[in-house]
């Protein structure tokens, strides 16, 4: 079970400080939520900040890209220390096909995202070639959102073809993740759990992320 505390939720006049928080609280992905003001009506931040944070940290840059055109991002990302690189389903399958090869040449691991109203149906031909799913569990764009359980079935159902075709797809679920959701979650079979807004509440970080992982593991 991995937790990924997204970056998003922390305080963005002291990002330093809580990467260090976040890894002595022991999560071991770091979420960077990337967002371009056009595939989500909202701008985060770019590889300027992950390249400042990298020195850092050693936990693994999982980088979200929430963006219309991720084929100019991949490279100033990945060069800026990303260690994977996850792209939507959305942006149409041709289009990602590229975008998974060029990722995998740049030698980090691939995520594949589909957004709540998206059919899981649009990973298939991706499926073996993807490290990861990552199941948007609100509508991308902001932290601090309610849960879709409508999704839920979409993270069965990957669960399913990753079991038939053995392959050891990471399920990732992003939104409105609290311990009660993110055990709704495993039980369909997701093992990354995303978690901004939650987390930072909680007033022990490192508590948090340690219940987060034992009520995933117990009802996965
Ligand atoms: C939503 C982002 C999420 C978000 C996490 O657009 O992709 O990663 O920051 O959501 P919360 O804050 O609900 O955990
Ligand atoms: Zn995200």
């Amino acid at each position: 079970m991995i937790i990924a505390p997204s970056l998003l939720a922390a305080d963005f006049a002291r990002l330093g400080r809580d990467v260090a928080r976040l890894e002595r609280a022991g999560a071991y992905w770091l979420h960077l939520d990337i967002m371009d003001g056009h595939f989500v009506p909202n701008i985060s931040f770019g590889p300027g900040l992950v390249h400042d944070l990298r020195p850092l940290s050693k936990l693994v840059f999982d980088a979200h890209l929430m963006c219309s055109e991720p084929e100019i991002l991949l490279e100033p990302f990945a060069e800026a220390g990303a260690d994977r690189i996850t792209v939507h389903a959305e942006l149409g399958e041709k289009r990602v096909a590229e975008l998974i090869g060029k990722i995998r040449a740049l030698g980090k691991e691939v995520g594949l995202s589909i957004n709540p109203p998206t059919s899981v149906d649009l990973i298939l031909p991706h499926l073996e070639v993807i490290d990861s799913l990552l199941v948007m569990t609100v509508n991308p764009g902001f932290g601090g959102q309610e849960f879709m359980a409508e999704t839920l079935p979409k993270i069965r159902q990957a669960h399913l073809w990753s079991q038939e075709k053995h392959l050891n797809l990471k399920i990732a679920v992003d939104g409105g993740i609290n311990f009660q959701t993110a055990a709704e979650c495993a039980r369909e079979g997701a093992d990354v759990f995303v978690s901004g807004t939650f987390l930072f509440k909680e007033k022990s970080l490192s508590g948090a992320i340690k219940k987060m992982r034992t009520v995933a593991s117990l009802a996965h």
